[in-house]
């Protein structure tokens, strides 16, 4: 294998966990930041995002001499072969990604790229970016790539080293091998093609996903109302290969900071070509509805939500990660709060205040006089909380489990009512 001078400009989950995995594979990589704080915190080897096995990669790296931290674009890339942008693409004004990250560092970096160098695109961008990027370079010479990551927080390293596939797309075929070639020891499929397949296929994928999660959640619903249960379905259905048993669990929505902000991208790319994508809108109002019906079934186990006093487990998008960014359980929990409840909350990764609601360290303190309980982020640990407790601690005995993550007969031994997401028989469960 070739090894490469590689720069990585911005230094997220996406680019940190970028930079860390190239370097493991041999490549020498400088990343860098604006952030002058944080790029001081990654030289001592502190991480701050929660991403397992990725602090011993930013130490292991930096001790072998393969990864470096920088302040500032520029000093990246001065003597680069590739460089990768990983910049935030924030849903921006009528849903349309926020491409001005990617602009500012285009400039920054025009004029002091080596001659040669190829430019790629990490971070999720419009179809037609690639060519924008090539434009503001205004370099014959520099080539521009697409590599979508396909990358899950809490599992990002993993999913690194273990792709099922690498996308590289560019104009320039030999510009797009190059790139594909600094993954060969991962031994994926890769797929090289032009620049805006590249580019649509990370939008189509992440659309089929949220697709894939608002039909469970969907079918769910369904699965209450006709007496079915949606572990059972879910599971039947799974072992069609073309189905696949993964990501079909249902829960109060789906969240984090991909799902939301590119069936959102993915509307307003198809709205600029006269298309009208039905099929992705609903996929998203499915979404809202779910966070609302959730909201609905704790109304309905205490009766009015004004005054009542809610214990929220969970509040991260999912477990393993510390991230709140969309989070159908702070929708969730928002929602409740604003119909009146009185909310305590915990989360094992959350521990700062947040508005309306009383974020507690333990999850019994945040059961303690509760008329109703929820959890929203599917953490292992409340699997193995002690229930008699937690009953004993409640003032009422509903649980609402919008993940269908608990052990129903700990919680019934306990003398709670346990409610869960598309399983409930109609006729045992007229209350909820
Ligand atoms: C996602 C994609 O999986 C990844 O390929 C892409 O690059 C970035 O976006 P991530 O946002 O980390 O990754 O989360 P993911 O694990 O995909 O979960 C997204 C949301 O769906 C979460 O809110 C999760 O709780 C929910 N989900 C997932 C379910 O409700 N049920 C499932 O079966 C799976």
């Amino acid at each position: 294998m070739f090894v490469r001078r590689i720069a990585v400009v911005g230094t997220g989950y996406v680019g940190l966990t970028t930079g860390a995995c190239l370097a493991s594979l041999g490549h020498r990589v400088v990343c860098a930041d604006v952030d002058a704080l944080k790029v001081a915190r990654l030289r001592a080897g502190q991480v701050d995002i929660l991403e397992p096995d990725l602090a011993d990669l930013v130490v292991a790296g930096q001790s072998a001499g393969r990864l470096a931290f920088v302040e500032g674009a520029r000093h990246a890339v001065a003597e680069a072969e590739v460089v990768f942008l990983c910049l935030p693409t924030p849903m921006g004004a009528g849903g349309a990604a926020d491409l001005s990250a990617v602009e500012a560092v285009a400039e920054e970096i025009r004029g002091v790229l080596p001659y040669g160098a190829i430019v790629v695109c990490k971070s999720t961008v419009p179809v037609g970016t690639s060519v924008k990027v090539a434009e503001l370079l205004g370099r014959e010479d520099v080539a521009v790539v697409s590599n979508p990551e396909f990358l899950r927080e809490g599992s990002a390293v993993r999913d690194f080293l273990n792709p099922d596939r690498i996308v590289v797309g560019s104009d320039s075929p030999q510009a797009a091998e190059r790139v594909g070639a600094l993954f060969t020891r991962l031994g994926a499929p890769t797929v090289l093609m032009d620049a805006a397949s590249a580019e649509m296929v990370k939008y189509a994928a992440n659309c089929y996903l949220a697709m894939k999660l608002s039909y469970v959640n969907a079918v769910a619903e369904l699965c209450e109302l006709v007496g079915a249960d949606v572990t059972s379905v879910t599971e039947g259905m799974g072992y069609d290969k073309r189905i696949g048993q993964s990501f079909l669990k249902p829960g109060p929505g789906w969240g984090g900071s991909c799902l939301p902000k590119d069936t959102h991208a993915m509307v307003r790319i198809a709205d600029a070509v006269g298309v009208d994508f039905s099929l992705v809108k609903a996929t998203i109002e499915t979404n809202a509805r779910q966070q609302q019906r959730v909201v609905e079934k704790v109304r309905r186990a205490v009766g009015s939500l004004a005054g009542a006093r809610i214990g929220v487990l969970g509040l991260a998008f999912k477990a393993g990660t510390n991230d709140l960014r969309d989070s159908p359980a702070l929708a969730v929990a928002e929602l409740l709060a604003f119909e009146g409840a009185e909310l305590v909350a915990y989360d094992p990764e959350i521990t700062r205040p947040l508005v309306g609601m009383t974020v507690v360290d333990s999850p019994y303190t945040a059961v303690r006089g509760a008329d109703a309980v929820v959890l929203l982020t599917e953490w292992p640990e409340f699997r193995t909380l002690d229930w008699a407790l937690m009953a004993s601690l409640m003032s009422g005995s509903t649980v609402l489990d919008t993940r269908n993550h608990l052990d129903p007969d700990a919680l019934t031994r306990a003398g709670l009512v346990l409610h869960g997401l598309g399983r409930e028989l109609r006729v045992r469960d007229e209350a909820v």
